[in-house]
């Protein structure tokens, strides 16, 4: 092997208790809202905790193609907020990477500004649908043109290209909870005439709707009803440039909790965590499976509940079931709990997660594919899998394969950590998320290189 491949190849084996107390880099979802409600303010807004992972610096990038001053430094930005007005035609396609959040929240943006915008990504990102974003954003009179998926031409593919200006509010039903769409409808609603009145099937996490209040944007949100309402008529189309503060990302810690709770004698404390309820599911979880966990909410940041939490091992989990409006809080950490069944007692059930098949890989497919590599019986149902814990017979090493998905990746490092034998993890996709997620596991004492 190459120096170079082997640069991006992580080995990790079995690992004695981890123990500590950490942070985690900023909230991936949050990061992105920061910098993208930061170009709409006018002048000058300081971000402090930015997060450091490859999606962030997709949004960055866009916004300097659209005109918008954006420095990066370690965890701070600054950026030079020119309001919608002031941003301008790229001068070439904008490069959304890996990232579905950069290309969704774009769509709504872009929908409103008078110029045409050519939206791209990586092959991951190539392959996820947008007709969930481009369908509304066309009923409010937006231009979208896509790639009609020749497996399923129902379904419309990126690049994508806008052509933007003249909008009229809508009173729509959104036909998935997901606030990549929910987000794209609310830009687009900020710059439209009259009302857009949304209602969501489950609740979504709502972190637009309190940075964009924060930012004294005019938008009500009721987490009981699901519905958003944008309201533009008397406001004079600016976000007040205020500084933003980013709490560590959950999604992000979750490998980290899970780890606490699967290596016997842990003891680990991730501090300055966002604490949103629409992102708590994978806590509650992990109590539910008997895991050994202290929550504190210490301070709040622009409407985010920010806190500490503590796992401690316990003596080994017992199997859950995970669905509704469960499934929906912890969606992005189903890798993580899927881990933690695996080594639980029983079979859990993961059910109404079918928006996995469309995340940055086919989620059911490889979680399912990587467990049974490790030697796990596991079983794929209409609307999910089933897992079956093997408690006592320590998972198979290997490599994993994770389809150049980050939290795949860092869901088999996890595993590996209670493998006898050495699994090896391509590496290179999980600085998309948690760049340092390895130095991290080492501070903690896991047996990872
Ligand atoms: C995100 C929303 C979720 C989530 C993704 C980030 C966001 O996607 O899975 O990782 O920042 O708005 P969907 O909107 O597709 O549910």
């Amino acid at each position: 092997m190459s120096d170079s491949a082997a640069q991006h190849i992580l080995r990790v084996g079995h690992s004695p208790a981890l123990r500590g107390v950490c942070s985690v880099p900023g909230d991936k979802s949050i990061s992105h809202r920061a910098l993208l409600f930061g170009a709409l303010c006018r002048g000058p807004v300081e971000i402090r905790g930015l997060g450091l992972g490859g999606d962030n610096a997709s949004t960055a990038a866009a916004l300097r193609a659209l005109g918008v001053p954006v420095h990066v430094s370690g965890s701070s930005a600054l950026v030079d907020g020119r309001g919608f007005s002031g941003l301008i035609e790229a001068k070439a396609a904008l490069d959304c990477g890996n990232s579905g959040t950069t290309m969704r929240l774009f769509c709504g943006l872009l929908a409103g500004r008078p110029f045409e915008t050519t939206l791209t990504g990586d092959p991951s990102l190539s392959r996820r649908p947008m007709g969930r974003v481009a369908k509304p954003l066309r009923l409010m009179g937006a231009r979208i043109d896509g790639q009609i998926d020749r497996e399923r031409p129902e379904r419309l593919l990126p690049p994508l290209v806008i052509s933007g200006g003249n909008l009229r509010g809508i009173d729509y039903a959104l036909p998935v909870a997901s606030a990549q769409l929910k987000s794209a409808l609310v830009l687009a609603g900020l710059q439209a005439s009259g009302k857009t009145s949304l209602e969501e099937p489950g609740l979504s996490r709502d972190h637009t709707e309190r940075m964009l209040r924060f930012l004294g944007a005019p938008i009500h949100a009721d987490p009981v009803t699901r519905r958003v309402v944008v309201d533009p008529s008397g406001w004079n189309g600016e976000l007040s440039a205020t500084a933003v503060e980013v709490p560590g990302d959950l999604s992000s810690a979750a490998f980290l909790l899970v780890a606490a709770a699967v290596v016997p004698g842990s003891d680990v404390t991730v501090e300055h965590v966002g604490l949103n309820p629409t992102r708590t599911g994978v806590l509650d979880v992990l109590q539910a499976m008997g895991a050994n966990l202290e929550v504190v909410q210490t301070s709040q940041a622009m409407g985010e509940p920010v806190g500490r939490v503590r796992v401690r091992w316990a003596n080994g989990l017992h199997a859950t079931r995970i669905a509704g409006e469960l499934a929906l809080r912890s969606i992005d950490e189903i890798p993580a709990l899927a881990v933690a069944c695996a080594l639980a007692e029983g079979r859990s059930e993961f059910a109404d997660v079918g928006e996995l098949r469309v995340k940055e890989s086919d989620r059911i497919a490889s979680i399912t594919r990587e467990l049974e590599r490790a030697g796990i019986e596991v079983e794929q149902t209409s609307t999910g899998f089933c897992v079956s814990g093997t408690v006592g017979a320590p998972p198979k090493g290997g490599r994993v394969l994770p389809d150049r998905d980050h939290r795949i990746a860092m869901a088999g490092a996890i595993l590996g950590l209670l493998s006898d034998e050495e699994t090896t993890v391509p590496s290179e996709d999980i600085a998309t998320s948690f760049p340092t997620f390895v130095e991290i596991l080492q501070t903690l004492g896991a047996n990872i290189k």
